[in-house]
């Protein structure tokens, strides 16, 4: 299993090393959204309109990835984010791992968190925040951490407030009435900073493997460099792309992650997702993500139960051991 140890100085490596270079990224071709095949796009200036919720239910349905304009997070915020998400990684590697994840927990510095189920390395390092920032920002910047606290915390509250208004809406788009979810309000998250190093072969490194998100949803911030990809089907037999999400200028990107899968009973579609690398601009994502209280069992809310139902932790455990067998593995009715 790939370990801190293996982290190295990415910027002063010329060449990709084997274990690094992975024998192919094209599994499916890959490319931009064409003409009027793009990644949906819905505005939260209006919630309660009804286009609102058909473009969602659509999106939610067909994509299981949306950008939001509308959301009303400052400008200013998500730049302070991104220069705090830059100073972080370009500390010295020895000063980040003095923050590093500890092999059992949830926070800090780290590997990819999907790593154990790859033979190779990806080209990225990641920073994971649960619970209070400040004993991770002490051990990064001893006297000088006030700012990055303030700007994560502040984040942070921003970001539970458009999730919980983000998964009203796609709540109401299943049809569940608000009354029947009691945790609708209590929603808890954790805030995943990304960073890829520019990449001297990029058609060798992969910067983020295939995955869906854990999550009921994620909302991302991207830097102004593009890398994300979403997996995209027009049917469900049909043949698959890598499409790219191009960063949007004032738009967040929300993932919808497989515990909406499993309250939609299936409806709705969790996405698996990568992120490819560049061989010039190094590039960062901000991921908040987002799920029920640890005591609440999430269940389809809808139709005639497909999953068992799970506490986020344990789908966590699930996810941890069998990685994209997990939604399988608490299927009570089997697909056709
Ligand atoms: C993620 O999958 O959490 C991050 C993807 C990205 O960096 O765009
Ligand atoms: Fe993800």
């Amino acid at each position: 299993m790939p370990s801190l140890s293996d982290h190295f100085e990415f910027e002063s490596i010329h060449e990709v090393p084997e274990s690094h270079a992975w024998p192919s990224l094209d599994d499916h071709p890959s490319g931009d959204a064409t003409g009027h095949d793009t990644i949906p796009l819905i505005s939260l200036s209006n919630p309660d309109n009804n286009t609102t919720k058909l473009l969602l239910r659509h999106a939610c349905q067909h994509w299981g990835v949306f950008h939001v304009t509308g959301h009303n997070i400052p400008p200013s915020l998500l730049s302070n984010l991104e220069l705090q998400t830059r100073r972080l990684f370009s500390l010295p590697t020895n000063q980040k791992l003095k923050a590093a994840r500890p092999p059992d927990g949830v926070s800090g510095y780290g590997l990819a968190r999907i790593s154990s189920f790859f033979s190779k390395l990806m080209w990225y390092e990641g920073f994971t925040i649960s619970g209070p920032v400040l004993p991770h920002a002490l051990q990064l910047w001893p006297s000088d951490h006030y700012l990055f606290c303030e700007v994560i915390e502040e984040y942070k509250k921003e970001m539970r407030k458009l999730a919980e208004k983000i998964m009203q809406l796609i709540l109401s788009c299943i049809g569940i009435k608000e009354e029947e979810v009691k945790w609708r309000r209590e929603l808890t998250g954790v805030l995943q900073l990304n960073s890829y190093p520019a990449c001297p072969d990029p058609g060798k490194a992969m910067g983020l493997a295939a995955h869906t998100d854990s999550s009921l949803l994620t909302i991302l911030h991207q830097s102004s460099t593009s890398g994300l990809q979403v997996l995209r089907r027009e049917d469900r037999h049909g043949p698959a792309r890598w499409v790219t999400v191009p960063p949007l200028a004032g738009a967040l990107v929300v993932h919808v992650g497989d515990l909406s899968h499993i309250i939609s009973n299936a409806r709705f579609h969790s996405v698996v997702h990568r992120a490819v690398v560049n061989r010039f601009r190094h590039r960062y994502s901000m991921a908040y993500i987002c799920g029920p209280p640890a005591d609440v069992k999430v269940k389809p809310f809808v139709g005639s139960p497909v999953f068992r139902p799970v506490t986020w932790g344990e789908y966590l455990c699930l996810k941890g051991k069998l990685f994209n067998q997990a939604l399988n593995s608490i299927r009570v009715v089997q697909d056709d």
